[in-house]
């Protein structure tokens, strides 16, 4: 078996230049640059790195959202381009996301019981309705959400009870790899050290290989066994905190630290 669950070879994402009216278009933009890396089986990876450096759009080719301009993207080794339909399908089950806005992902005239029951029907559609209500059911107190969430709709939840219920979504249909895009970044602070147990407890419960951005380096450095920095679309640096941190490290990166660590020196 691959050490590493999904891989990225040279994966490379240029946005043609919005048009521009009779001067045709502008120029295009390189939002990834030749990116590679791997997925460690069971491992929390951070991505790290400023807004705009091509974070959710690395993270949007690795769920298949969009394709690469070029480059391959490996699942336990195998190249996910040129699957079958079913194949393909099923390994799109295997990798969910959640975003940094609950409210932009729910349905607000959706009950919380048909929000999680809608991916099970997608995606184990041959579970009986009794099965449904089970996983519906076990996901909600794994997540730490009262049953009685169940007849309610989003807007009556708070950010945090959101995110959670994101999360069960996600990990209600059994992914192996989760891809956490700023989960914690709209919440406030009390409710982010929450948000982030949650993750940290289910990743053990269901074994899961977690890519976890943001752009915060303090919460990168505490939950991640490695940490990966990109800038500009390029990757500047991967390993664990301490070597990514280290005296050694590109400039960049140690251009980053002592910025966060000066600040909240201050703090
Ligand atoms: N569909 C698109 N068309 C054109 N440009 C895009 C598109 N999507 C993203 N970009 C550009 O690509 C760059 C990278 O965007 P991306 O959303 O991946 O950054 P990010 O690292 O996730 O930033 P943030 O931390 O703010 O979420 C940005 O300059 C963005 O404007
Ligand atoms: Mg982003």
């Amino acid at each position: 078996m691959s050490e590493m669950i999904i891989e990225a070879e040279g994966l490379i994402k240029i946005f043609p230049g919005a048009r521009q009216g009779l001067m045709g278009r502008g120029p295009d933009f390189t939002a990834v640059n030749n990116v590679s890396f791997g997925l460690r089986r069971g491992e929390l990876l951070g991505l790290l790195g400023e807004s705009g450096c091509g974070k959710s759009t690395l993270a949007r080719m690795l769920m298949h959202l969009i394709s690469p301009t070029s480059g391959r993207i490996l699942l336990e080794g195998k190249e996910v381009q040129g699957l079958s339909e079913a194949a393909f399908r099923e390994n799109r089950r295997r990798i969910q996301m959640v975003y940094q806005n609950p409210f932009d992902c729910l349905d607000p005239a959706m009950r919380v019981q048909s929000l999680l029951e809608e991916p099970l029907k997608i995606w184990h559609p041959n579970l009986d309705s009794g099965s449904r209500k089970d996983k519906v059911l076990g996901i909600l107190e794994e997540c730490g959400l009262p049953g009685n969430c169940l007849s309610k709709y989003p807007g009556e939840f708070s950010g945090g009870q959101l995110q959670r219920i994101s999360i069960a979504r996600a990990l209600i249909v059994d992914p192996e790899i989760l891809i956490a895009d700023e989960i914690i970044s709209a919440l406030d602070v009390s409710i982010q050290n929450q948000i982030l147990n949650l993750i940290l407890k289910m990743k053990e419960r269901h074994a899961l290989s977690i890519l976890f951005i943001t752009h915060d380096l303090s919460v990168a450095r505490k939950v991640s066994d490695r940490v990966m920095v990109m800038q500009a679309g390029q990757i500047k640096g991967i390993g664990t905190p301490q070597e990514v941190f280290s005296d050694e490290a590109d400039p960049y990166i140690r251009q980053l630290s002592s910025a966060i660590f000066t600040f909240s020196g201050k703090g």
